[in-house]
């Protein structure tokens, strides 16, 4: 130590073993001291395995306690090793930034005080679930929100997209406290996905990716109005498939075929097909 402090956060992927990739593997192994935040204990074994002083981030979270508070606590313990001069590397399961403040808190508030600060993309939930699902998100689209603020607050949900739901085991938690909550919270959900277009029987997957080799993902399809009566955990993800098809927009088509072939091949020129795979409308 003795150096300058500085703070990388880094993602372990979702599955013990499998996803951790060589950048981030070196920021683990080198770093002066390393926190590790997974769901799994088993995973967090995994890594103080790879290093003589790994600190768990666990304990911040108390039971009833406001993960809020949790998270502020998350950020002092490495910023306080940051401040000390040491190189700091923050482990999360999954990618580091989705769906998880407390390493763009901490890369902020490191850079903040002029240390230097970075982030490892990782696999996530997300990407595990295209893969399992066979969902490809260029299809038709797909909107990820968080469960809670979906219902909290007044969204435009397109029914004709992929709707994905996180942390749909604590759904309606206002306190941001509790480890799971109960019908009476999926029954208000249910009742804001039926306003925004969905019917009662239309088929919704609960999702969870397998976390250690030996598993396999868990995906139980059911019935949206099942959703009330289901134990969704704090793993589980809720996709919604489509549940109509997408609206032409004859107009703007029309408007678009006036942009003449001109502007088309300008547009493509040079491009070796990449990204040009879906037929984005049909003719
Ligand atoms: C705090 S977020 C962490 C997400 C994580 N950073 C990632 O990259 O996937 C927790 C939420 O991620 C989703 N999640 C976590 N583990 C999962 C798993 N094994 N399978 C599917 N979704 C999971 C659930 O929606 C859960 O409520």
């Amino acid at each position: 130590m003795g150096g300058r402090g500085r703070l990388s956060c880094v993602g372990l992927g979702m599955m013990l073993g499998a996803h951790l990739a060589p950048r981030a593997r070196g920021e683990i192994t080198t770093a002066d001291v390393v926190f590790v935040a997974a769901a799994d204990p088993v995973v967090e074994r995994w890594v103080q395995r790879m290093h003589a002083d790994v600190r768990s981030l666990q304990p911040c979270y108390g039971e009833g306690r406001s993960r809020h508070a949790a998270y502020r606590d998350m950020v002092a313990m490495m910023m306080a090793e940051v401040r000390r001069g040491a190189r700091v590397c923050g482990a999360f399961y999954g990618h580091p930034g989705v769906f998880a403040s407390v390493p763009h808190r901490a890369v902020a508030q490191a850079r903040s005080e002029g240390f230097e600060a970075w982030m490892e993309p990782a696999v996530s939930a997300e990407d595990c679930l295209y893969a399992d699902l066979g969902i490809d998100p260029g299809q038709s689209g797909c909107l990820h929100l968080e469960a809670s603020q979906y219902l909290a607050y007044v969204r435009r949900i397109d029914p004709s997209a992929y709707l994905v739901l996180w942390q749909i085991g604590v759904v309606g938690d206002l306190g941001v406290s509790l480890r799971s909550t109960g019908a009476m919270e999926r029954a208000l959900l249910v009742e804001k996905l039926l306003g925004d277009g969905y019917p009662p029987d239309h088929e919704v997957i609960l999702y969870e990716a397998a976390t250690l080799p030996v598993d396999q993902p868990q995906v139980v399809r059911l019935a949206l109005d099942a959703l009330v009566e289901a134990d969704p955990s704090m793993q589980s993800t809720l996709v919604i498939p489509p549940a109509r098809p997408m609206v032409r927009d004859e107009s703007m088509i029309g408007r678009l075929r006036q942009c003449g072939r001109s502007t088309v091949q300008r547009a493509f020129a040079g491009s070796r097909g990449a990204g040009t795979e879906h037929a984005a409308v049909p003719a």
